[in-house]
């Protein structure tokens, strides 16, 4: 432990601008999909995300891994790809004459799952249950995975052919579904000068030295700011306004278009990713802002349009919008 650090609330809230200098440094001109895979580290939650190919999602995952000098894993989802790939099995062992498990590549800090709509039912279920339970039991003992555990998974909108889309009921497991664009021109020129630098040798960035216990002080951090009764009133209201297309008075015609709307754990995670957000920012109360800040990103993948909805072109985000302006601020 570092002598000099500052008590612990400021060092817990220091680790936000180490880390998004850092990134920022490696990532360019993508400034929104670096703040939200930071929100995602201090919501200890996972994300999916979805872009097209060459748009630094590698270089995100290690990136973030160098900067916390944990361990990341990258796995190439594929159809041949088996459950225990992910996990790991028990491996005979002839000179003892016994079983020994042998841990997957599941069993590290950061996880990059590639393309995981290419990989049949069985894995991705194998994978998700791992999010959500965050251990993994062969031949009937269980193996706790590490405690920083983030699981970054991309789905290529582009060639969808052959693959395996994942179940909807399944995506509520990613705490957010990101979407990332293509960088400016600027930005693309400065991503030409910083590769060219690194074909040439140059010396990478210093590291941003955060320590994985810093993210831990910082996740209890954020987890303590407030949420009024009004905050969470509106909170509720939003996800009750994605439900029953008899309506909940103003997201009534909202929820039409809806065929299923936001679970609980929908709820959690506005709720979660709302904290972190204004922690973020260096509050420690939040607001409806900050509600509407990260709303999109939290119910993108939750929320089933109807036929009707999908044939007259509206569009998730679309309707997220409309959610929000249908219901009042309490
Ligand atoms: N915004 C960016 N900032 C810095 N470098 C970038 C950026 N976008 C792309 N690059 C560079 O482009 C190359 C491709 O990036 P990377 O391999 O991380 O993409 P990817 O999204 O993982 O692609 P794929 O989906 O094919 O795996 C790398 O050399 C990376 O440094
Ligand atoms: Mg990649």
């Amino acid at each position: 432990m570092n002598i000099e650090t500052p008590p612990q609330a400021a060092t817990a809230h220091g680790v936000v601008e180490r880390l998004r200098t850092h990134l920022n440094g490696a990532i360019v001109g993508q400034t929104a999909f670096v703040d939200r895979l930071q929100l995602a580290l201090f919501a200890d939650g996972h994300i999916l995300v979805e872009g097209a190919p060459g748009l630094a999602k590698t270089k995100a995952i290690t990136t973030l891994s160098r900067a916390i000098a944990c361990d990341e894993k990258r796995i190439q989802f594929t159809p041949d790809l088996l459950p225990g790939d992910l996990t790991g099995t028990e491996v005979y062992r002839p000179e003892h004459g016994t079983f020994t498990f042998q841990r997957g590549p599941l069993f590290h800090n950061l996880i990059l799952a590639d393309e995981i709509n290419r990989a049949p039912a069985k894995v991705q279920s194998a994978l998700l249950e791992a999010m959500a339970e965050r251990q993994i039991t062969v031949g009937g003992t269980t193996y706790p995975l590490p405690r920083l555990f983030m699981v970054m998974a991309t789905q290529n909108p582009i060639e969808q052919e052959g693959t395996y889309p994942l179940p909807e009921a399944q995506l509520d497991r990613f705490l957010m579904h990101l979407r990332i664009g293509f960088p400016d021109p600027a930005a693309e020129r400065t991503i030409l000068k910083i590769v060219r630098g690194e074909a040439m040798g140059e010396a990478p960035a210093p590291v941003a030295a955060v320590t994985e216990e810093m993210i831990h002080a910082a996740r209890r951090e954020a987890l303590q700011v407030h949420v009024s009764d009004a905050l969470e009133d509106y909170m509720l209201h939003l996800i009750f306004a994605t439900r029953s297309p008899a309506g909940t008075g103003a997201g009534g015609s909202v929820a039409d278009k809806i065929a299923w709307g936001a679970s609980p754990r929908g709820t959690i995670a506005l709720d979660r990713c709302t904290r972190v957000h204004a922690w973020m920012r260096g509050a420690d109360f939040a607001t409806p802002l900050d509600v509407q800040a990260v709303i999109h990103d939290v119910l993108r993948h939750r929320l089933i349009l109807t036929f009707e909805a999908e044939a007259d072109g509206i569009t998730r985000d679309g309707l997220i919008d409309d959610l929000i302006a249908s219901v009042p601020v309490s």
